[in-house]
């Protein structure tokens, strides 16, 4: 029987259609036909955060997270420097990479959409919880495509069904940012703002990947079809980052949520500092 819709159909009324919508439309749209949760978030140089309510408490708290990662930028930035440098030996960068699929890649869009539940009730907050996570959706499939073409590693038994070696390397099992206390304190008083904390994080993800992308290419000279993960993340995560900005300028409204949300992101960029340096070490036997 033929099927209903062929592959040429599909293919010439997406970019059809496509065409057309984005005359009409003026924000952008994902390839199914959904808006973006926050109207222009995802267009180019979005600004709109800086006349939220909080906007001047956004700006200071971008500005407290740079410090941050100027300070601890080897670890913060998840080891990318010395990637960048070359100083990571193929175990080291196979075990690096499948620690962050294990531990990061594989487990974001769940554990974002799990604050979809406790925001249940706030239809805006909850959209750009779905929304989210459904862009993580898949994301650590690429991240595991690296692993299978640059290691020959095998999808369903070493990485679907591969064990951490979390509890070796990590005493204080600080590796997840969704465990500290500071988060949860930040819960209890503001839901929006504990899901924002997530993707304010994420804000350094570009630099980190691009400096991957870069030294993967030049110290390693693995070929670009096995990078596809770290291109895309040289600039998916710019969006990302503005969803925080968005939820933090729009709810952090008084000095007692701006304190939690604060004392959140310290937190946890400390515990990533700390598990970074972990696997550091623990990386660090396979000279
Ligand atoms: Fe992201």
């Amino acid at each position: 029987m033929e099927e209903l819709y062929s592959e040429d159909y599909e293919k010439s009324a997406r970019k059809v259609t496509q065409k057309g919508l984005r005359r009409l439309i003026a924000t952008e749209l994902l390839p199914n036909g959904a808006y973006a949760p926050v109207k222009g978030i995802y267009d180019i140089g979005w600004r709109e955060w800086e006349s939220l309510p909080a906007a001047d408490y956004v700006r200071e708290l971008r500005r407290l997270d740079d410090e941050l990662i100027k300070e601890n930028e080897t670890w913060i930035l998840g080891l990318a420097p010395l990637v960048y440098k070359g100083e990571l030996n193929l175990e080291q960068i196979r075990l690096l990479e499948f620690e962050s699929y294990i531990n990061a890649n594989d487990t974001l869009a769940l554990r974002i959409a799990a604050h979809a539940f406790d925001n249940s009730k706030n239809r805006e907050i909850r959209d750009i919880i779905l929304r989210h996570a459904s862009e993580e959706t898949g994301h650590g499939e690429l991240k595991a495509d690296f692993l299978v073409n640059a290691f020959g590693m095998d999808l369903e038994k070493d990485i679907w069904n591969g064990t951490s070696a979390l509890e070796d390397y990590n005493r204080e099992r600080v590796y997840l940012e969704g465990t500290n206390e500071a988060l949860k304190r930040l819960k209890k008083a503001s839901p929006p703002l504990a899901y924002a904390i997530i993707p304010f994080l994420e804000r350094c993800l570009p630099r980190l990947d691009r400096m991957k992308a870069e030294g993967y290419r030049k110290q390693y000279g693995f070929p670009a079809k096995y990078l596809t993960f770290f291109d895309l993340h040289t600039y998916v995560d710019i969006y990302h980052e503005r969803l925080g900005l968005y939820v933090i300028g729009k709810y952090a409204t008084t000095r007692e949520l701006q304190d939690l949300v604060r004392d959140a992101v310290l937190a946890s960029r400390e515990n990533r500092t700390k598990a970074m340096m972990a696997l550091y070490n623990y990386i660090s036997r396979y000279r």
